[in-house]
């Protein structure tokens, strides 16, 4: 059976395959089954943040050694030191890490615990997000979910893009009823094409959550780790949430992987009276991983930023020169970086397809975009490649 039958008989999808067959990856690379290779722009929605293959990584996951799998009610080191690098790397007094899978998984955790800190059951989040696919995650996502799920939770308010000080007001006076358990967002929110709120929307959303007793969480699930030019995106607006989810980029693609971490005011409020259990939460082989990849990230990061910002420029300079057939708007932080159309839908996909075609990949999110999320530590020389084969699509 050829492997298209196969995928198509056995694999559950919710939309057609790429036809690109990968069978490996390296540096800003993947090639497909004849080896032809791809300039990759979109890492799998910011996962390879520090490129495919780093040997470092690798040889950590080839050469581990530890136990096949801890259960999570037992002690192990890598995990104490997992979350010791965790507590260091992030903004604010985040300090205790709950152990999760992925990015659902780990903002499924933020939410309870928002819900058992505060012990009250709102939200509030921004319209059209994404936050994962979990019941909960989804109810702070697009409202489209609604349509599909009738057992979403049920008080989950929106805010609306642009997000600046007039969006914020609104979101003040959401919290001003000293209901909501938070307000959750992606600091720049990738999964809207790269939305930018202004410094003045967090401002005050902060200084509101702080007022009437609800929590901030950050999803830094694909932000995170150096996506948009500071290690987390919180850093651009000094926001300093209650509680943080982080995925994707945590292990580079080595592994699956991710955490909540909150300060220990939240997790003291709830400590050995709620339970996140997760059996394959933080699984050795991923822990290995996760740490030589950010022990790496740490090694590096001062080159690594600065490449992700001289980058930032170079992208954003070329595609403002583009000469797309739309009307068009390009946003970028650091290497998050997303381009708009305003015309009639489709013209995005249609680049993203014969970009594809071409030997460039990129992603899209939503019905007429693309997205551009490459390594954070992309050459100049591939990075013009890339971009002179999406001019060559145009
Ligand atoms: C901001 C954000 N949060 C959560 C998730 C869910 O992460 P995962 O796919 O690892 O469950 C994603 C996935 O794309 C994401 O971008």
């Amino acid at each position: 059976m050829q492997l298209l039958e196969k995928d198509r008989k056995f694999l559950g999808r919710d939309s057609r395959p790429r036809p690109l067959e990968i069978t490996k990856s390296r540096g800003a690379y993947l090639f497909d089954k004849r080896g032809r290779r791809y300039i990759d722009f979109f890492t799998g929605w910011c996962v390879g943040n520090v490129g495919w293959g780093v040997t470092e990584i690798r040889d950590a996951v080839r050469k581990f050694n530890g136990p096949d799998y801890v259960s999570p009610g037992y002690l192990y080191k890598p995990w104490a030191e997992l979350a010791e690098l965790l507590a260091k790397m992030t903004p604010g007094e985040l300090v205790k890490s709950y152990r999760a899978t992925g990015g659902t998984e780990a903002v499924e955790i933020a939410l309870q615990a928002a819900m058992a800190h505060t012990k009250r059951h709102k939200f509030v989040s921004v319209e059209g997000s994404y936050h994962g696919h979990s019941i909960g995650a989804m109810s702070v996502g697009d409202s489209g979910f609604r349509e599909w799920y009738r057992n979403l939770l049920p008080h989950c308010h929106k805010v609306s893009p642009p997000l600046d000080a007039a969006a914020a007001r609104k979101v003040e006076k959401i919290l001003s009823k000293r209901d909501v358990a938070a307000y959750i967002s992606e600091p720049v929110i990738c999964n809207l094409a790269v939305v930018i709120p202004t410094r003045e929307y967090f401002d005050i959303v902060q200084r509101a959550c702080r007022k009437y007793g609800t929590l901030l969480i950050a999803d830094e699930v694909a932000t995170g780790f150096g996506r948009t030019g500071e290690m987390f995106a919180c850093e651009h607006y000094g926001l300093r949430p209650d509680i943080m989810c982080l995925a994707k980029g945590i292990t580079g693609g080595f592994g699956a992987l991710g955490a909540t971490i909150m300060t220990e005011k939240v997790a003291k409020s709830f400590e050995f009276s709620f339970s996140f259990y997760s059996t394959f939460g933080w699984h050795p082989l991923n822990v290995a991983a996760a740490i030589a990849n950010l022990k790496y990230l740490r090694a590096h990061r001062k080159e690594i930023l600065t490449n992700a910002n001289e980058m930032s420029r170079y992208f954003k300079a070329r595609l403002l020169n583009m000469r797309f057939r739309q009307p068009a708007e390009v946003r970028a932080v650091g290497l998050a970086i997303a381009v708009m159309f305003r015309g009639k839908e489709g013209y995005g996909g249609k680049i993203i397809r014969r970009a594809l075609a071409k030997g460039l990949l990129l992603a899209d999110a939503g019905s007429n975009d693309f997205v551009i999320f490459p390594p954070l530590n992309i050459s100049r020389a591939v990075a013009k490649r890339g971009l002179d084969i999406l001019e060559g699509c145009l």
